[in-house]
Formats: structure tokens, sequence, C-alpha cells
């Protein structure tokens, strides 16, 4: 059952681009970041991932990815819930750009591991919602004109 929610929910996603918090019909319930955490913590994301202000905790589990993938920060383009939710539910969807592929892929395939039998809906929601707070989009980088003399 589980499953095939989350089945429906990839379904929905695929045909979608994404723009904004409700974007193209695509739209999850209100999330509660304290309880994202919670989830974020349980089902040890930090083995692979950094994010910032969670150094501590990092360390407490034993790293799986010799360069960990950072989660948050600041961004040159926004992820969208959407984004955020096929990232989890279906991590070879699109991998992570910017890393070293042997570490993160075999066969194209992503070794983040699927949560998607045992992770709730109600938790992925809650999760999503924890994950967009904190990515930051980046100043845009304005042309450093050279003054005439
Ligand atoms: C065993 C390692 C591992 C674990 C555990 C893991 N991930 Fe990942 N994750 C990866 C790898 C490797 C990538 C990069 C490849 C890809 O994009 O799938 C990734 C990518 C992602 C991305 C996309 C990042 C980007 O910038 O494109 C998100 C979001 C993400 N993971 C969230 C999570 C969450 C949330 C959890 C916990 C529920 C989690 N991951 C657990 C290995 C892991």
């Amino acid at each position: 059952m589980k499953t095939f929610v989350l089945t429906a929910l990839f379904v929905t996603i695929a045909g979608l681009s994404g723009c904004d918090r409700s974007s193209q019909g695509f739209s999850l319930p209100q999330g509660n970041a304290e309880l994202g955490e919670q989830v974020f913590v349980k089902y040890q994301c930090l083995r692979c991932h950094t994010m910032a202000g969670y150094e501590a905790e990092a360390e407490t589990l034993s790293g799986a990815l010799q360069t960990p993938v950072q989660l948050g920060g600041q961004v040159s383009r926004i992820r969208t819930y959407p984004e955020l939710v096929t990232s989890v539910i279906n991590p070879s969807h699109k991998l992570a750009e910017g890393y070293d592929g042997a570490d993160i892929q075999v066969d194209g395939q992503s070794v983040m591991p699927n949560f998607n039998d045992v992770m709730t809906v109600t938790e992925l929601v809650n999760l999503v919602y924890f994950l967009e707070d904190h990515y930051e989009l980046e100043p845009y980088p304005r042309t450093d004109y050279v003054s005439p003399h």
C-alpha cells in the first residue's frame, strides 16, 4: 500500500517540471520541520550527507562515502519540493552534480539507499519540508567590469 502511494506520487512528479511550493498540481500538505529533522536523523542521512549545523551528528556515524554529498546551503538553483521528493524516492533519476561519479553511482544507479518501503508518506512530507528550509539561493554573481582609465 505504502509502495503504491509512493509510486503514484512519483508518477505524478515525473510529469512535472516544478516551480514553487504548489507547482502544477503537485501540492504537499504543510510539513513540520521539527518532525522532518527527526526523520533525517532516524534514517541516518548523515552517513552520506553533510548539512550545516549537523557536523557533530555526522561524526557519530561511520561515513559511507569518501566525499559526502552536501544537502542544503547556497545553491545556484533552488531545489523545489518535487525535486527533493524525487531525490529521496528515486535517487537515480538525476544524479547530484559536481561529485566524483565513481563515489556516488554504480552503473548509473545512485548508491543512495531506497527508503520507499520503510518511510511513511507523512515522514517524507516532513523530511522534504525540513530539507527545503535549508537551501538558500546564491547571490547573483555580478559582472566585475574593469573601470575605464
Ligand atoms: C549510503 C549513502 C546515502 C544515504 C544513507 C543517503 N543518501 Fe542521499 N544521496 C547519496 C548519494 C551518493 C547522492 C548523490 C547521487 C544522487 O544524486 O542520487 C545522494 C543524493 C541526495 C539528494 C540530492 C542532492 C543533490 O544536490 O542533487 C538528496 C536531496 C538526498 N540525497 C537526500 C537524502 C536523505 C533525505 C537521506 C536520508 C533519508 C539520504 N539522502 C540518505 C547517498 C546517500
